[in-house]
């Protein structure tokens, strides 16, 4: 990082260089990305996102088609890079099935087999709908696909969670790096599932540690949600922020109203780190659910996607009857601080408090 720069020349170049008129960021969030909230968040002037990990070809394109008839502003489209295909385990995945009917439906035969859409093809669906980024977690994409990605003009904004894997980002090309903090919510995007919950590194600690070792821009991600984490990310040395729970109380997020409101009434110790989902390590309120498969006598989660497969007839359930004992009710630490107002209201509130945080 260039010590002379301060952080608001920084975050002003960061926004030219990206099209941008605040340096904030809509979190990619599988599931929870309908278009309207990516919409509302570029005609407020930041960029909108969309999680494409659940998403077939077809409907990433028409997600972009219904993004751009609405708003010429900058988008992400993000994919999840493929963890090493799972082997089953048949008395594991018995024992979960048998934990998770005491919360939920029975469970379908044969469901541990139901594969994700084809990474590839959604890596083409990616390209061919032209966004102005394209991002990575869980991992790096593959060199070919970087070419690719660059000879199109898109950006690649790489996830990291770590310094060491920043400096495999920025080494591989990564454009930008967002430094994840342990605060976020979702899954925690480590390179190594293995890895996710025991290398949990604070924003705090992170973003410098990123800054001092990378020599591309950073944007810092996890328990921001208000003016004060925005000013203290950039700060600490990151160009822009983004914030995933912070607009999900967003009507246009259109998530669950019971995990809606949850988010807005959660204490930071209110969340929990947990594989119970889907396999992959990630941060949640504590539900009752969570908070009893992470007992040492629960059952051990398969590996992803299985676990997600598993829990499928569950988490369709508690959204149906609103049971946020049951939902996947992904959420940062700072979940509490989640305003319910529209994109364009909280931005409006969160830029020119940082501003006047940071002496502008
Ligand atoms: C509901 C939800 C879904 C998410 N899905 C994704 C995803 O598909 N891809 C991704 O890179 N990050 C995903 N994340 C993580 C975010 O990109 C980001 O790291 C996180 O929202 C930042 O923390 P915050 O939620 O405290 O703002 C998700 C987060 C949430 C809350």
């Amino acid at each position: 990082m260039r010590p002379d720069i301060l952080p608001l020349e920084r975050s002003n170049q960061f926004c030219r260089e990206n099209n941008l008129s605040v340096p904030i960021l809509l979190s990619p969030m599988a599931g929870a990305c309908p278009p309207a909230l990516s919409i509302a968040v570029g005609k407020a002037g930041g960029m909108g996102a969309c999680g494409v990990l659940l998403m077939e070809p077809e409907a990433i394109g028409e997600w972009m088609r219904e993004f751009r008839s609405a708003c010429r502003g900058p988008v992400m489209l993000n994919n999840w890079i493929p963890d090493p295909v799972p082997v089953p385990d048949p008395l594991r995945e018995a024992a979960v099935r048998n934990f998770l009917e005491r919360f939920g439906p029975k469970i379908p035969d044969g469901i541990e087999q139901k594969q994700p859409p084809d990474f590839a093809e959604q890596c083409e669906a990616m390209l061919n709908a032209r966004p102005d980024v394209i991002s990575s977690i869980m991992g790096l994409f593959k060199p070919g696909f970087v070419k690719r990605i660059k000879e199109a003009g898109v950006k690649w904004y790489a996830t990291v969670t770590t310094v060491g894997e920043a400096v495999e980002a920025a080494a591989a090309g990564a454009d930008v790096v967002i430094a994840q903090g342990m605060e976020a919510g979702g899954h925690r995007g480590a390179f190594d599932a293995e890895n996710a919950s025991e290398r949990m590194v604070g924003l705090t600690s992170l973003v410098p540690g990123v800054v001092d070792a990378v020599d591309v821009p950073v944007v810092a991600a996890g328990g921001i949600a208000d003016g004060r984490g925005v000013a203290a990310s950039l700060a600490l040395g990151a160009s822009g922020v983004q914030i995933g729970t912070g607009f999900l109380r967003c009507p246009e997020a259109g998530i669950p109203t019971a995990w809606a409101d949850a988010i807005g009434l959660a204490r930071p110790e209110d969340t929990i780190g947990t594989r119970a989902f889907s396999g992959r390590y990630g941060r949640s309120l504590r539900t009752t659910y969570a908070e009893h498969a992470n007992r040492p006598n629960s059952p051990n989660p398969s590996p992803y996607p299985i676990q997600r497969a598993l829990t499928q007839s569950m988490r369709d359930d508690a959204n149906r009857t609103g049971d946020i004992g049951r939902i996947q009710a992904w959420a940062g630490q700072s979940a509490g601080l989640a305003q319910a107002g529209s994109p364009a209201e909280l931005i409006g509130d969160i830029w020119p408090e940082a501003q006047r945080i940071l002496g502008c």
